[in-house]
């Protein structure tokens, strides 16, 4: 039995470190471009791989935490795809569920880090998800970023879901979906438990704004209407609002240093993920979203600051005096 089956993509990233570029902002802040000089060599201060991807890392992320995971993925058969498994396996969780393809290499992406903020060259190809016939029994499955391809795997998802009614889901959309089918995401949410999302996705998938909607509050009540128990918002350094449709929190993020946002969001939802599975209200599971996101900001690379039970509790318990707020 497993206590959490995650869906979602591996990848390798290349994570660049530079100094000599620059950002430029519209007037109003609202869309920023990272520059670099025109056909000139821009110098790396450091550059290493990792794996990321968000199914990978929340499986690695809650698997830290102390609870059984496996993961459900397609990699290539080529070497980034070995490093990919032998990185999983070492993080205990469980790779039964991995289908390895003949004709699609292993996903891979360059992580440009400039000062403090990640953007992230992404390769995706179609990939052939396969459902395992001897689908383990859990208690909670979390679907997130998957490559084209994932349709299929989706309907066999729901008839799964529709059968299976202790199977608590969870949901995060990634960005191809995001980009190619919000209709698909809407289709999805009844049967979801908890959706956690980013503030632009929360405004994508309801094709409205926060200044529309003037709080995050009313995005999390138009999010409950389309069907999950459960919402969740983060919102980078203002932290992250959970609810349903009794309760509204906020919890602020802790004040640390940022080294490297990349893989806060999918920390945050390991944390949050694995309080859910403890049985944790969602003002404790903000607790250990935030805690979880902080580690991984403090550090470079989406799992190297993911933290153990025993961090987890020392961070909360130095950042007591941040206490969650009802906001409804
Ligand atoms: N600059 C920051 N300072 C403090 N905490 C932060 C900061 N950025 C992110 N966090 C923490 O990480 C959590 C998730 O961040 P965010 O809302 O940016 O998610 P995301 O956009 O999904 O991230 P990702 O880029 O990893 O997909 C936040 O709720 C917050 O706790
Ligand atoms: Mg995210």
């Amino acid at each position: 039995m497993k206590q959490l089956i995650i869906i979602g993509d591996a990848v390798i990233d290349t994570q660049v470190m530079i100094d000599d570029a620059s950002v430029e902002c519209d007037f109003d802040h609202g869309r920023c471009r990272l520059c670099l000089d025109y056909a000139a060599k821009v110098p790396v201060k450091e550059s290493f791989q990792t794996v990321g991807g968000d199914g990978a890392n929340v499986a690695v992320g809650v698997s830290k935490l102390g609870f059984s995971t496996a993961l459900l993925t397609d990699i290539g058969a080529d070497s980034n795809g070995q490093i990919i498994l032998s990185t999983l396996k070492k993080a205990k969780v469980d790779t039964n569920l991995i289908s390895i393809s003949k004709k699609t290499p292993t996903r891979y992406s360059v992580v440009l880090n400039f000062k403090g903020e990640r953007t992230i060259l992404s390769q995706h190809s179609k990939r052939d998800y396969v459902w395992p016939k001897n689908f383990p029994p859990t208690d909670w499955i979390y679907l997130t970023g998957l490559s084209e391809g994932l349709k299929p795997l989706h309907e066999t998802l729901l008839k799964y879901i529709a059968k299976h009614a202790t199977v608590c889901l969870a949901y995060t959309p990634g960005s191809h979906q995001l980009k190619h089918s919000v209709a698909d995401i809407r289709a999805l949410l009844p049967a979801v438990d908890t959706l956690i999302v980013n503030l632009e996705e929360a405004e994508k998938i309801l094709n409205t704004t926060l200044k529309k909607e003037k709080t995050v509050a009313a995005l999390i009540h138009e999010l409950l209407k389309l069907g999950p128990d459960e919402v969740v918002i983060t919102d980078a350094a203002r932290g992250a609002y959970a609810g349903n449709i009794d309760d509204v929190y906020h919890l602020e993020s802790f004040p640390i240093k940022v080294v490297s946002k990349t893989g806060a969001g999918d920390a945050f939802s390991s944390g949050y993920l694995a309080a859910k599975i403890n049985g944790h209200s969602p003002q404790v599971a903000l607790q250990w979203g935030i805690a979880n996101s902080c580690g991984v900001i403090s550090a470079v690379g989406a799992q190297a600051g993911l933290l153990n039970r025993k961090e987890l509790e020392k961070m909360i318990k130095k950042y007591s005096n941040i206490k969650s707020e009802k906001i409804n």
